[in-house]
């Protein structure tokens, strides 16, 4: 195990329900440190390109449009094994797949509403940390 960083994204359908102090709680109590946060509206563009490596899937286009729909959350999460942690905290990724007690399956209603997204590799953490938040905007 290693002290690592991961990106975490409260997507539209959380925000849209005022659940952002939930999910933290779920991150903190199970020993992430969020040590970068900020609120914003992704444009379309910045969506196609944040998930560009689902380009050409059939929910791509849908995908993009959610994720700029609304404001979204995003985030630097900070701990031992946190990319792996957090994925386990998050849950599959369709909310009907995933288990009791992980964030999807107690506030997910769908596959594309799946409250929060994670990296899901250490590699794409650190490009998608890159993707949003600057060295001064992460403070541990
Ligand atoms: P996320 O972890 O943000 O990564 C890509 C997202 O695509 C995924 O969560 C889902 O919300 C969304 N998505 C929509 N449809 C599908 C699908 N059929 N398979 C996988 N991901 C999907």
């Amino acid at each position: 195990m290693s002290v690592q960083k991961t990106l975490s994204i409260i997507k539209p359908d959380a925000t849209e329900r005022n659940l952002t102090g939930s999910i933290n709680t779920r991150f903190e109590e199970a020993g992430l440190r969020i040590v970068g946060q900020k609120r914003v509206c992704l444009t379309k563009a910045q969506a196609e390109k944040f998930y560009e490596i689902h380009q050409g899937k059939a929910f791509y286009a849908s995908l993009c449009e959610y994720i700029s729909s609304a404001p979204v959350v995003v985030q630097v999460l900070a701990g031992e094994d946190a990319v792996a942690k957090n994925r386990a905290i998050m849950g599959a990724t369709n909310p009907a797949n995933a288990e009791v007690g992980t964030i999807r399956r107690d506030f997910g209603q769908s596959i594309e509403r799946n409250v929060v997204h994670g990296s899901d590799s250490p590699e794409n953490a650190e490009t998608e940390i890159g993707f949003f938040f600057s060295q001064m905007e992460i403070v541990e």
